[in-house]
């Protein structure tokens, strides 16, 4: 039978899907001492594993090469593409922020504000839902850097500790919305491996209720 593939997000989320597969019982040891292997398997699960970038987790999953993905909410929101979103695993938590220097106003008159972020979409819906003309300007990374370089007014970003914002001499001008990471599935996979799929949902969604318990 063919392996349920699952793609990770390398990175932040990475330690914590381990963490999580690894205590519904799947063997993750590959996957811990993965040196430059890309696929890594559990046999006794028929379960694969591919690490890649959060976006193209999504595209992955789209398309069917990969059957799960784990993912956070952001690139979820940034990118418009189609599959189940099935489990908030509640981990990997931030906040989408507009921040800028103290000296920023939010009401300036006439002028067309500038906004300098990696995610141009969550920046225009929010900027669009607050009756705010814009421009957006794109950037790939270490967006802090633009307000204080004047290459913008704001950024849309995400904070996590704050840590960023704050050695860089910014705040935080708004919160946009909550961000965690999730679990997604394709959609053909979901009916053709309903069984496995359906029960791998079951015990994430368990395991992520037990861990919500012993936090609070
Ligand atoms: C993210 C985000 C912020 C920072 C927030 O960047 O874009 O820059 O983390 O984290 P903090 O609130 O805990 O300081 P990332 O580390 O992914 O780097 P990049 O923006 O340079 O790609």
């Amino acid at each position: 039978m063919k392996a349920i593939r699952i793609a990770l997000t390398k990175g932040r989320l990475e330690k914590y899907a381990i963490e999580m597969f690894e205590e519904i019982g799947i063997d993750c040891s590959e996957l811990k001492n993965k040196g430059r292997k890309l696929i890594l398997k559990d046999e006794k699960n028929n379960i694969e594993f591919v690490l890649v970038k959060s976006t193209d987790v999504l595209t992955y999953v789209e398309h069917g090469a990969a059957d799960i993905g784990i993912v956070g909410k952001d690139t979820l929101m940034e990118q418009n593409k189609n599959f189940y979103e099935v489990v908030d695993l509640k981990v990997g938590k931030c906040i989408f922020a507009v921040a800028s220097l103290p000296s920023y106003k939010s009401y300036d008159g006439y002028n067309r504000k500038k906004i300098a972020t990696k995610y141009p979409t969550v920046a225009k819906d929010y900027f669009k839902k607050n009756g705010e003309d814009v421009e957006i300007i794109k950037l790939d990374g270490s967006v802090e850097l633009a307000p204080i370089l004047e290459l913008s007014d704001a950024i849309v970003d995400l904070v996590e500790t704050g840590d960023t914002l704050k050695e860089n001499g910014l705040i935080i001008i708004d919160k946009i919305c909550d961000i965690s990471a999730r679990m997604i599935v394709n959609r053909a996979s979901m009916k053709m491996n309903k069984e496995k799929i359906s029960s791998l949902i079951v015990k994430i969604q368990q395991y992520v209720d037990r861990n919500e318990v012993t936090v609070s």
